[in-house]
């Protein structure tokens, strides 16, 4: 259940780990320590739930490509359509003459989204690839 209740606790560290903590809310923008600390605590719970593949996820896959590469794109739909039931989404921008940026956006679980992401970045022709995903339920 979300309890959205703020809850007060304590935190003890050297004045060192402190000072260097301080530097970090002041570089990144952040109102207070709180604020810090949360979202900090937040990036550390995303991070824990890639552990879980059978975690629900949502996000995008970035690819920018060569649309000349011979057997790409086929290589793409195939690939793509093999796991339709994960993809909400396929966005294509031409770039430049050559290149061609797709975004892809998905949901399903991190085993599935982090295999398609893999076998997407991995083909010959792709020149960058990045994938940001995040937990479903909120936390
Ligand atoms: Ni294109």
């Amino acid at each position: 259940m979300r309890d959205s209740t703020l809850k007060r606790f304590g935190i003890s560290m050297e004045g060192s780990l402190l000072r260097k903590f301080d530097d970090l809310v002041q570089q990144r923008g952040y109102e207070n320590r709180s604020e810090a600390v949360r979202d900090l605590v937040r990036e550390a719970i995303v991070q824990q739930s890639w552990e879980d593949q059978e975690q629900m996820i949502a996000g995008s896959i970035l690819l920018f490509y060569d649309h000349h590469q011979r057997n790409l794109l086929e290589e793409m739909t195939k690939i793509q359509h093999s796991v339709h039931d994960v993809i909400l989404a396929t966005t294509h921008f031409h770039v430049t003459h050559d290149s061609c940026l797709e975004l892809i956006v998905v949901k399903g679980k991190v085993k599935d989204v982090r295999e398609l992401s893999h076998k997407l970045t991995s083909l010959k022709g792709v020149t960058y690839g990045n994938f940001t995903a995040a937990p479903v339920e909120k936390i």
